[in-house]
């Protein structure tokens, strides 16, 4: 079970959430961090480097050094008081079986499975978002995986790739314990609160919305749309401690304007 400490949350940003900065959004009053995106298998990680190579931030770990790479990170980020998931790329299933292996065993509190990267090193071997195109498939991996995995799971998709209350009805029915979702609609600076509305509506599964949050309006109206808790990635990265003050003032909002404020564990 995970408890969420806040309404808001760090999301992942591959090359920039490590140790230390989820351990600066945490002591600074995060909700949850979430570590990475880190590649599990050796294509990813090859695609990864490609990626690196043109420019993006990413974190490049040798499949031989995830283990420890992994424990040193999450014990650091582990120490700002806060829940740590880890998001996790993977072209295989033995990927993904490896990576629930490593999260696990890292201390980790939860486990998210990226089908929300739109980098085409990624996409042309199957994974990020291009698993959201092959549900049969995403189901079969989310299905093994659960059996392996001791840890709640979290799926992060981007929204408006395919029916998204469809596939979270999909993922609802194979027992994933969160949903984490990328409100973007294309063309728009501003995230799609339809899509968080229609989700909410039709499964009661812990969702984190995401997406231009960046100040207490837009986070306010992404609850209020049928978010449990928000996620912000740009926001923060210039400053973790960021994550932090918008949570304080999520909080105070909440209370002066009396919500009812829902249970926010999951898993
Ligand atoms: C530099 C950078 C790296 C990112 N890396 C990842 C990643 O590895 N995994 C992932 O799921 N999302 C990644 N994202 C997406 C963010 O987590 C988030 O979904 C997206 O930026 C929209 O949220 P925002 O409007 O708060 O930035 C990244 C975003 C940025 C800006």
């Amino acid at each position: 079970m995970v408890s969420v400490k806040s309404h808001v949350v760090l999301a992942a940003m591959a090359g920039v959430c490590d140790g230390r900065f989820c351990f600066e959004a945490a002591k600074a009053g995060a909700g949850m961090v979430i570590m990475g995106g880190i590649n599990f298998d050796a294509e990813t990680i090859r695609a990864g480097l490609k990626i690196k190579n043109r420019g993006r931030s990413e974190f490049h770990v040798e499949l031989c050094d995830l283990e420890n790479f992994l424990f040193r990170e999450v014990k650091t980020a582990k120490r700002g008081g806060a829940p740590v998931a880890v998001n996790v790329r993977v072209a295989t299933l033995e990927g993904l079986l490896r990576a629930g292996e490593l999260v696990k065993n890292s201390g980790a509190d939860a486990f998210e499975l990226n089908a929300h990267c739109r980098q085409h090193e990624i996409t042309q071997l199957g994974g990020g978002q291009a698993l959201l195109l092959n549900l049969d498939k995403l189901k079969e991996w989310i299905k093994s995986l659960k059996k392996v995995l001791d840890l709640p799971l979290i799926v992060k998709w981007r929204a408006n790739v395919v029916n998204d209350v469809a596939l979270a009805k999909n993922l609802d029915s194979l027992g994933v314990d969160a949903f984490h979702v990328d409100a973007m609609k294309p063309g728009y600076s501003e995230a799609d609160l339809e899509v968080i509305r229609n989700i909410s509506k039709k499964s009661e599964v812990f969702l984190i919305g995401n997406n231009s949050v960046t100040d207490l309006s837009t986070a306010l109206r992404m609850i209020e749309a049928g978010a449990r808790v928000v996620s912000v990635a740009r926001y923060t990265l210039n400053d973790p401690r960021l994550v932090g003050r918008l949570a304080r003032e999520v909080e105070e909002a909440l209370q002066r304007r009396m919500w009812k404020i829902s249970n926010l564990n999951f898993g």
